[in-house]
C-alpha cells in the first residue's frame, strides 16, 4: 500500500511489536479534507483498514524511531502552511459536494470522516500517536477509559457468551463485568492472575469468549504473567484483552507478549496532568477471528452496514473496523476533540515524566518501607516476582508510578494521616504529575464486597499513592510529617 504522494516522513517505532514497516510518523492531516487524503482513509480516519500503509516501495527500509521521537510527533506531520500542533476541529460534522459520495461513505465503501461521532481529524492525530506507540494495526479513542473497555468487550460478546477475568482490577472494570454486564446477559468469572495455568484452563467454558487482565493490576500492582495468560487464550481460541493503563507504552507493549487487543483509560499517564477524561482501543491485528466459527460478528454479514463482513473487508484490523463503525455509531462514547487535544499535548512529554515517577515511587516506597508506622509496602520492584516481570515484559527497569502500603492502627489512624498531608492530596485519580492518595476500600472499591475486595488485592488498611514528579526530598519529608 503506497503512501507516495504524502508529504509524511516514514518512520516506525524502534520498540514495535509488530513494526507497520514504512508507517509514516503521521497518518493523517489534522485539517479535514475536502477528500479525505489516501492516508487518512487507510489509516483510521473514519474507518481503519489494518496496519498503517507500508512504505513507499522505493526508499527502501523507513528510519526507524524511538518512543521519545514518537511521543511528541507521532501521529500528524502538517503540510506546508498548515498548522504546526494538530489543531482542534470543533465541528462535529464535515462537508461533501455528492450525494453519492455521501451514500459510499456511510455504507464504507469509501473512506472519509461523516460526523465526529465515529472520527475526527484531532481524535485521529491522538489514535495514530498510541497506536505507534503500542504497535498493532489500528486504534479508535473512545470518551474514558471505562468506554474503552466496555466497547473493547461489547464488540466481541453476545448475551450468553462469558468473559475470564484477572481478578486484580480496577474496581470500575470489576463492576462493569461482575453487575452491569450480566444485566446485558454476558457473565464473568474471576482468576486470581497467579494461579497456577492448569487451574486457569479449567475455567474456560465453550461460551467464553475473552481472557481480560491489566498489565500492573489497579491498585493490586501485579504485572500479569503475559507468557502465561497469552498460551491460554491461545489454546482456548480467544483473544488476550489488555488494559496497559498503569503501565503506558512506555513501560510495556503487550502485544510484543501476546496480546490481542490493549486498552487505555488515557485519563490516566497518557494525559499526564489531571485534565481531561479519554480511552483508546487498540487492536494488534494478530487475533483470527474467522478461525474455529465463534465471533460471527466478525465473519458474518452486517445488515446495518451494506452487509459488509469485516474480515473480509478489513482483514488487517476486523475488530477495530467493527468496533468504530459498528459500536460508536450505536453507544456514542466518542472522545470530545478538545480532550483528544490536551491528551496528545500530555503524551508529549510521557517519555520525560515516565521515568521520574518510576524512580520517584520507588524512593517513596522505600522510605515508607523502614518507617516503624508503616505495616507493609507494594511496589513492583520491591518484590521478587515483580522485578523478574519487569525484567522480562517492561521496556525500562521502572515499576510504574504507583505504590500502596498498609498503615497501622485503625480507621482513624488512616483518616488523620491524610488530613495531615500537605503536598499529597486525597483524589480519585492516579497518573497525574501531582501527588495524589486514596483508600480504595472506601472509595473506587468501596462497592465491592469484603471477599471481593480482597480477591482485587485491597485491605481495608491498604492506601494508594500515584506518586507525582515533585521534589522526592519534598515528598518524603510530607509523608514523614504525616505519619508522626
Ligand atoms: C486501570 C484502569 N482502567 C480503566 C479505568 C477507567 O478509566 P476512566 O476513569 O478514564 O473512565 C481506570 C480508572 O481509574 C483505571 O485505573
Amino acid at each position: 500500500m503506497s503512501t507516495t504522494k504524502t508529504s509524511h516522513r516514514n518512520v516506525r517505532s524502534r520498540q514495535s511489536a509488530k513494526p507497520a514497516a514504512g508507517a509514516p510518523l503521521a497518518n493523517a492531516s489534522a485539517l479535514p479534507a475536502k477528500h479525505p487524503p489516501k492516508a487518512i482513509r487507510q489509516a483510521g480516519g473514519t474507518v481503519p483498514q489494518g496496519n498503517p500503509p507500508a512504505g513507499d516501495g522505493k526508499s527502501g527500509s523507513p528510519p526507524v524511531f524511538a518512543p521519545e521521537t514518537l511521543c511528541i510527533q507521532a501521529g500528524y506531520s502538517p503540510k506546508v502552511g498548515e498548522p504546526r500542533i494538530p489543531a482542534i476541529v470543533q465541528s462535529t460534522t464535515y462537508k461533501y459536494d455528492d450525494i453519492d459520495q455521501v451514500n459510499r461513505v456511510m455504507t464504507l465503501q469509501e473512506f472519509g470522516y461523516k460526523y465526529t461521532r465515529t472520527g475526527n481529524p484531532t481524535v485521529t492525530a491522538l489514535e495514530e500517536k498510541v497506536l505507534r506507540l503500542e504497535g498493532g494495526a489500528a486504534a479508535v479513542a473512545t470518551a474514558s477509559g471505562q468506554a474503552a473497555t466496555l466497547l473493547s468487550v461489547a464488540n466481541i460478546v453476545r448475551a450468553g457468551d462469558h468473559i475470564l477475568a484477572a481478578s486484580t482490577l480496577y474496581g470500575g472494570t470489576f463492576t462493569l463485568f461482575n453487575a452491569t454486564l450480566k444485566k446485558f446477559g454476558v457473565s464473568a468469572t474471576f482468576f486470581d492472575p497467579e494461579a497456577p495455568a492448569r487451574e486457569i484452563a479449567r475455567l474456560f467454558r465453550p461460551e467464553t469468549k475473552l481472557l481480560f487482565g491489566e498489565t500492573i493490576g489497579n491498585p493490586g500492582l501485579n504485572i500479569l504473567d503475559f507468557h502465561k495468560l497469552a498460551a491460554l487464550a491461545r489454546a482456548n481460541g480467544v483473544p488476550l484483552v489488555v488494559d496497559n493503563t498503569l503501565a503506558t507504552p512506555l513501560l510495556c507493549q503487550p502485544f510484543k507478549h501476546g496480546a490481542n487487543i490493549v486498552i487505555h483509560s488515557a485519563t490516566k499517564f497518557l494525559d499526564g496532568h489531571a485534565a481531561a477524561i479519554g480511552g483508546v482501543i487498540i487492536d494488534g491485528g494478530n487475533f483470527d477471528w474467522a478461525g474455529g466459527g465463534r465471533f460471527p460478528d466478525f465473519t458474518e454479514p452486517d445488515p446495518t452496514y451494506n452487509n459488509v463482513r469485516y474480515t473480509g473487508k478489513f482483514p488487517k484490523a476486523p475488530y477495530l473496523a467493527k468496533a468504530r463503525a459498528q459500536l460508536l455509531r450505536d453507544f456514542g462514547g466518542c472522545l470530545a476533540p478538545q480532550n483528544a487535544f490536551l491528551i496528545n499535548l500530555g503524551i508529549e512529554t510521557l517519555h520525560l515524566r515516565i521515568p521520574r515517577h518510576g524512580e520517584n515511587a520507588l524512593a517513596l516506597a522505600r522510605f515508607l518501607a523502614g518507617h516503624p508506622r508503616v505495616a507493609w509496602v507494594n511496589h513492583p520492584l520491591l518484590s521478587k516476582t515483580g522485578r523478574s516481570r519487569v525484567a522480562t515484559y517492561f521496556n525500562q527497569r521502572n515499576g510504574g508510578g504507583v505504590l500502596t502500603f498498609g498503615l497501622k492502627g485503625d480507621a482513624g489512624s488512616i483518616r488523620r494521616f491524610v488530613k495531615r498531608l500537605r503536598i499529597a492530596a486525597l483524589v480519585v485519580h492516579v497518573g497525574d504529575l501531582r501527588t495524589g492518595i486514596l483508600h480504595p476500600a472506601s472509595s473506587t472499591h468501596a462497592q465491592l464486597t469484603a471477599e471481593e475486595q480482597r480477591a482485587c488485592g485491597i485491605t481495608p488498611d491498604l492506601i494508594r499513592v500515584s506518586v507525582g514528579l515533585e521534589s522526592i526530598h519534598d515528598l518524603v519529608a510530607d509523608f514523614q510529617q504525616a505519619l508522626e
